[in-house]
């Protein structure tokens, strides 16, 4: 009965696995959660916040402007500072100019209307192989495949790409295909950063099959944990390359950088997906809550955001550094990880033979034993043309409090241990 008074799209969504992992840390109080997402808790800019709000909400014109309603595209002074930083970061303009530049809810929501506004049911987005999965989630609701390609940890597999293209058109389905989802910098959940050359091979790629496709298909760049480096240099997004100008969709956010609890984001959007996005935003919530971009706004005006964020840069990599000590002195040596160079995460992947996923072995004693991680299975599509993988752990140094860190490595490392 209940079943029948929902919607096609409420029935294909699950409860989504973020939801029970952010659940299960809450519930439990002891439990070290190598799982969420969150960032860290002590750096959280409470006072440079308060400070902002405070000078935001003076008596007079400018805080009631931050207290009503603003346009569906979001703050024109944000716009225009967000382009200006990305193409500090790019080096150089990229040709966009403000008014292609969107202030969302957080990039969750550009995710989820870019989605809507690309995707009818029945159509393909190809992923990484891991990809974000929170964004299967978006998928599996709107009941649209998705369909892995290989990542390595230098980007994308170019000629998994191009076997996995040719595939879907010799079935008869490129039509169907609509873009490929990518999370190029220090990847959720591998940590991973993709090169520039290989984002434009993909994009020289996705071209050579649009005629065959009968339309355009996008690279959806979610640079989520662009700013979160804590060794190397950036490296360009596909904004940088203008002969893909007209395919390249950029999300990006203010969340990861300054404050989750913000949640806001934008998105660098070529026409005629923009005025679709803005069209579907305008059902949505027609604007991002105006005092939150305002906080942004001031934040970048006054250079809070860049002390800011040049500190919590330092933070995570004393966090990781913490981790990854941990793992060296915990882990047996079969265990395959990478040093992060930014972002949250480590995957670290068991030998065969040894499961990691929801049901395992792993995953169970660890919860007995009070230490969460997110089984890597979770991130890999249901793509009926290849096993999913069930070996891989994401291991999160974000959200855990410095001296949790060692102690839920020494935990896992000590189960690991009896498994391999
Ligand atoms: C890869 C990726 N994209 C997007 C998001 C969404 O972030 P927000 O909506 O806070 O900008 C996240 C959050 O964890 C993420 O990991």
């Amino acid at each position: 009965m209940r079943t029948k008074a929902l919607s096609a799209l409420a029935r294909r969504s699950p409860e989504p696995a973020i939801s029970w992992l952010m659940q299960l840390t809450l519930d439990r109080p002891k439990l070290i959660s190598l799982a969420a997402g969150f960032t860290d808790n002590e750096s959280l800019p409470v006072a440079e916040a308060a400070e902002i709000l405070h000078d935001v909400l003076k008596p007079g014109r400018r805080g009631q402007a931050a207290l009503q309603y603003g346009s569906t595209a979001g703050d024109p002074r944000l716009r225009e500072r967000t382009l200006k930083r990305i193409e500090k970061l790019d080096g150089g303009s990229t040709g966009y100019s403000s008014d292609d530049v969107i202030i969302t809810h957080g990039s969750q929501q550009l995710l989820y209307i870019l989605t809507e506004a690309l995707c009818d049911p029945g159509d393909i987005v190809l992923v990484e192989d891991p990809t974000y999965f929170v964004y299967l989630g978006i998928l599996q609701s709107h009941g649209i495949r998705a369909r892995g390609v290989r990542l390595t940890p230098e980007g994308l597999d170019i000629e998994d790409l191009a076997r996995v293209l040719e595939d879907l058109k010799r079935k008869g389905e490129l039509g169907r295909v609509k873009m490929l989802y990518q999370v190029p910098y220090f990847q959720n959940p591998t940590g991973w950063t993709s090169q520039f050359e290989r984002k434009t091979a993909a994009l020289e790629l996705l071209r050579k099959y649009e005629r065959a496709a009968g339309h355009p298909i996008y690279l959806l760049e979610d640079a989520a944990y662009r700013e979160l480096r804590f060794a190397g240099d950036d490296v360009a997004s596909a904004l940088a390359a203008p002969k893909f100008r007209a395919r390249v969709l950029y999300a990006g956010t203010y969340s990861k950088p300054f404050a989750t609890g913000a949640r806001v984001g934008f998105g660098i959007l070529p026409e005629p997906v923009r005025t679709a996005e803005l069209r579907i935003k305008g059902n949505h919530d027609f604007g991002t809550a105006n005092l939150l971009q305002q906080l942004l706004l001031r934040a970048l005006e006054t250079c809070k955001y860049e002390t800011h964020l040049a500190e919590i840069q330092r933070r995570y990599r004393r966090k990781a550094r913490l981790m990854t000590r941990a793992i060296e002195a915990h882990f047996p040596s079969s265990i395959v990880w990478m040093h992060p160079a930014g972002g949250l995460y480590v995957w670290a992947t068991v030998p065969q033979g040894v499961t990691s996923g929801v049901k395992s072995k792993l995953f169970r004693t660890g919860l007995e034993r009070d230490v969460l991680y997110v089984p890597g299975e979770l991130c890999y599509a249901d793509d009926p043309a290849r096993r999913k993988p069930n070996r891989d752990l994401r291991i999160s140094f974000g959200g855990a409090a410095d001296a949790d860190i060692p102690v839920g490595i020494a935990r896992l490392g000590s189960i690991l241990r009896k498994l391999v």
